[in-house]
């Protein structure tokens, strides 16, 4: 068989695995598919948990964005040290997202791919994700809106990524990274119509 495919899976069902979810219920009792904005990232974590505990909402948000991110990493890390191609690493790289965004283990639904995306794309582009991790910081600080500093800082990234690697086919091909981009901004459709129509909230 094709061990590619072992990977693809791997990729796609450890990137459903709901850290933020499970992290939640198991420390705090409470299901952040039910509140907030229902998504399952650490942003959500943050404000659900912290009507009840402050300190441990900021603990949680921590973790599940270092599980989320974490979990494409280690996927992609066992794929390359089995030798495989970059441009399987690529698919990896965008089935781990998608399996975050589109989780096997909750009908396909989950989070927006900011933390799993920002792993992978570290992985596989670390010069051109520093750039973006400081747009992203530098957003978030300042603006406070965590949607907001997501999406400008995938912005960044996209237009990082055509300045550092201009024209690299089959090694810095930029179609996976359009692929990660739309389906982040895909699951960003409802914080976009609120930003449009000044309804965001700000993570306090
Ligand atoms: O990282 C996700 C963030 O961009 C938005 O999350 O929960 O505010 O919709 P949320």
């Amino acid at each position: 068989t094709n061990p590619n495919i072992i990977f693809y899976l791997a990729a796609y069902l450890v990137g459903g695995i709901p850290f933020g979810l499970i992290l939640a219920k198991m420390f705090a009792g409470v299901d952040i598919k039910q509140s907030g904005s229902q998504s399952i990232g650490a942003t959500n974590v943050l404000r659900v948990v912290k009507q009840k505990n402050p300190a441990l909402a900021k603990k949680l948000a921590i973790a599940t964005v270092l599980l989320d991110a974490f979990k494409g990493i280690a996927v992609l890390l066992v794929a390359k040290l089995a030798g495989m191609p970059d441009a399987t690493l690529w698919a990896i790289a965008v089935l781990a997202v998608a399996g975050h965004c589109f989780s096997p283990y909750l009908m396909f639904e989950g989070g927006k791919g900011v933390a799993t995306g920002v792993g992978v794309l570290a992985f596989m582009m670390p010069d051109v994700t520093a750039i973006a991790l400081v747009v992203w910081f530098v957003l978030g600080k300042t603006l406070r809106i965590s949607s907001l500093a997501s999406l400008g800082a995938l912005a960044a990234f996209i237009v990082a990524s055509y300045i550092l690697y201009p024209d690299v086919p089959n090694i810095h091909s930029h179609a996976p990274i359009w692929i990660i981009a739309i389906v982040v901004v895909y699951k960003h459709t409802p914080n976009i119509v609120r930003l449009l129509s000044g309804r965001e909230k700000r993570v306090a």
